[in-house]
């Protein structure tokens, strides 16, 4: 195996590799489960393929608990072919920008002209957000410091996340709400101040992922979904410490509609 210095040949490989031991030709659909979001995976199809994504080449293995780093090809009940990444890389894990953007990229190469991007997040906007509640993301404000592109190639991002795609999960749950995520590079949570800030800056929600895969997958030419599921009122807001263990059960609490809603949004692709 031939493995690539060059991020975007090293996403072409790893999709050839991808097509070969899933056995799919070309994938309609990628889908990224965040943190709380894998218990929702099982409902989006029959698995015809699934093996750790260290197989594929650039694909390190995750390090938080809650991403699983698997891969798993599920064929939808509409007989598309959906790719499903377990479990993401983080930008605080502290590999660089590139690994956190592979997973993208390597979708996109097998096919996908959809990204499904999922996340938990800390809501910024108590009086209207309700913990366990799906918020589908219209924009981002990025103060990660990191960008997947390097060089003098501008790419507009006016519409990162799909106005269609949008209106499609709301033709399945017209109570979606929408909201700005605002991603810091982690990994520890916000300080209240930080929080009273996002609020100011007009955030709704706020978390750790996404915005660097959404620009990677807007780069290589694919329509974004973005969908968060708020696991907690932002640090500060209701006077309680925050936890990752808490993340995670909000997802396992809520991981049947979360998985029905991505199933049916999937079979109206
Ligand atoms: N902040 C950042 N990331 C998060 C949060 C939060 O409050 N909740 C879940 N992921």
């Amino acid at each position: 195996m031939i493995v690539s210095n060059d991020p975007y040949a090293l996403a072409a490989e790893a999709a050839v590799a991808l097509r070969e031991l899933a056995g799919v030709d070309a994938f309609e659909v990628a889908l990224v489960m965040g943190s709380g979001w894998v218990p929702a995976a099982d409902a989006l199809g029959e698995p015809v393929a699934e093996f750790p994504m260290t197989k594929l080449p650039g694909f390190a293995a995750p390090t938080v608990a809650g991403h699983g780093g698997t891969i798993r090809a599920v064929r939808t009940a509409s007989g598309h072919f959906a790719l499903v990444l377990l479990g993401r890389t983080h930008l605080y894990e502290g590999r660089g920008v590139e690994p956190v953007v592979h997973g993208v990229r390597t979708a996109v190469a097998a096919g996908a002209r959809v990204v499904v991007l999922t996340n938990a997040a800390g809501g910024l906007r108590p009086e209207t957000q309700q913990v366990g509640e799906p918020v589908l993301i219209s924009d981002h404000i990025n103060f990660t410091g990191a960008n997947p592109m390097t060089g003098a190639r501008f790419l507009d991002l006016t519409e990162v996340y799909s106005k269609r795609l949008r209106a499609l999960a709301r033709e399945v749950d017209p109570s979606l709400a929408e909201g700005v995520y605002v991603a810091f590079r982690g990994p520890t949570y916000e300080t209240p101040a930080e929080i009273r800030m996002l609020r100011t800056l007009g955030g709704d929600m706020v978390g750790m992922s996404t915005v660097l895969e959404a620009i990677a997958a807007r780069e290589a030419g694919s329509e974004v979904l973005g969908v968060s599921l708020v696991t907690n009122p932002g640090a500060g807001l209701v006077g309680k410490p925050l936890n990752h263990e808490e993340v995670l059960e909000v997802g396992r609490a809520t991981a049947a509609r979360m998985g029905g809603l991505l199933a049916k949004v999937v079979d109206k692709l």
